[in-house]
């Protein structure tokens, strides 16, 4: 008889995102005039860069003639696109990143769950509490955690909370564990980390043999110059970190689907034999006996990100949320609410009223003024009263959505 991955069993009951869609729609099915206004997930709503539309366009001519036509590319990406990559987003920024060490794929998403295929189930895995979900869904799926209790929480993974008392950047743990998920700017808080705090980490990582993940997919809204846009440019990253970038929030690629990941050819980690293995080869093998690539026409358009017209194309679109990011935070502060992240990051952590639970608040929000927002206690036990906002959204939806809570909602 054919069994399943209990693991499955394990997973709460819905991921976030279509678990809150599903409330929404019951709420849209039963209030057919209500006219809702969508700020949870972090789903970008701009047009793509021009740039990037004339380079797809143009690969699709190239596409329609035998002679340019293309086949299987290589499944780590084209290396026209993975030099421009190492040259601007990592050794500009004074980050020693070679193309050679560069995956293109199809999201973030999928790579910071599948690179957990690479790793062994015995590691000690640590996760900021709230966190990015699949994060956490991805470690239960493989086996790599026991029960949820009732706050939420998985048995085996080590919880770093993180609040408004520690800036939203967790303390380096007093033990020892082997893989530590880290996303800055960060998704949910919005919060960002200096050169120091990854100095700290990067230092912790090396003194205890431990790898970081770093999700870096909102760097391009770092706003500060002194924060950090990658870990590798922190002395000593490129033997302890793998990072996770993306093309989804800076370029609008969300439906178009295309990101990277950096392994670095001096990273290790111990096989059963205590042999020091690289994982950029074992993600080469699993890449190449799993994934074909992302197709010719959207590398054409995220290599268009990185020219003259491209980037600044991109930025406008960064400005224009994060200019929108600013209309909810002095909005709400308006609305005598406290407010956390919205500067070097789209997404604005809020503190709910009076205590009331995250899902109390989302609740309120979506049927006295119909706006719909991320509870908190959905990226964890430790997000509990709190509520995510994201700016990702039409200038016109954000204004009016700021509208009806500062006029309509009593707080
Ligand atoms: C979010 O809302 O947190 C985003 O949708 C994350 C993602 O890009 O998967």
């Amino acid at each position: 008889m054919a069994t399943i991955n209990d693991n499955y069993l394990k997973l709460k009951a819905g991921y976030l995102f279509p678990e809150i869609a599903r409330r929404v729609n019951t709420f849209a099915a039963d209030n057919p005039d209500a006219s809702i206004i969508r700020l949870g997930i972090g789903d970008v709503t701009e047009p793509l860069p021009a740039a990037c539309r004339q380079a797809m366009i143009q690969a699709v001519e190239e596409m329609g003639d035998r002679t340019t036509f293309k086949g299987y590319g290589p499944e780590q990406g084209y290396t026209w696109l993975r030099e421009k990559i190492a040259a601007q987003d990592f050794q500009a920024r004074g980050a020693d990143i070679d193309a050679s060490e560069i995956f293109i794929s199809d999201g973030s998403k999928c790579d910071t769950g599948n690179i957990l295929e690479i790793f062994g189930h015995n590691n000690t895995i640590a996760v900021t509490d709230p966190v990015y979900p699949v994060y956490v869904d991805t470690n239960v799926m493989a086996g790599n955690t026991g029960a949820v209790n009732d706050q939420g929480e998985y048995a085996g993974l080590v919880y770093l909370p993180i609040s408004a008392e520690n800036n939203f950047t967790a303390e380096i743990p007093s033990q020892k564990v082997d893989l530590i998920y880290l996303c800055f700017p960060n998704n949910p808080t919005g919060a960002v980390a200096t050169k120091a705090h990854l100095q700290a980490w990067v230092d912790y990582a090396k003194a205890n043999n431990s790898i970081i993940f770093f999700d870096a997919a909102y760097e391009a809204y770092i706003t500060d110059p002194n924060i950090p846009h990658s870990i590798y440019e922190i002395p000593g990253a490129r033997e302890v970190a793998i990072e996770f970038r993306s093309f989804s929030k800076n370029a609008g690629f969300t439906g178009t689907r295309c990101a990277l990941t950096v392994i670095p050819k001096t990273l290790t980690a111990k096989a059963a034999d205590g042999a020091d293995v690289e994982l950029w080869k074992l993600w080469n093998r699993r890449q190449s006996t799993k994934f074909n690539g992302v197709s010719y026409i959207v590398q054409k358009g995220a290599e268009a990100v990185y020219s003259a017209d491209g980037q600044s194309q991109i930025q406008t679109l960064v400005n224009f949320y994060l200019e929108n990011a600013k209309i909810i935070r002095q909005q709400l502060t308006t609305a005598g609410l406290q407010v956390y992240g919205g500067v070097n990051a789209p997404y604005v952590w809020v503190k709910t009223p009076n205590g009331i639970s995250s899902w109390e608040f989302f609740d309120k929000l979506l049927q006295t003024v119909n706006v719909v927002g991320t509870p908190g206690s959905g990226f964890g036990a430790a997000g509990e009263g709190y509520f995510r906002i994201s700016a990702f959204n039409s200038r016109e939806n954000v204004e009016t959505a700021m509208e009806r809570i500062t006029t309509r909602l009593s707080l």
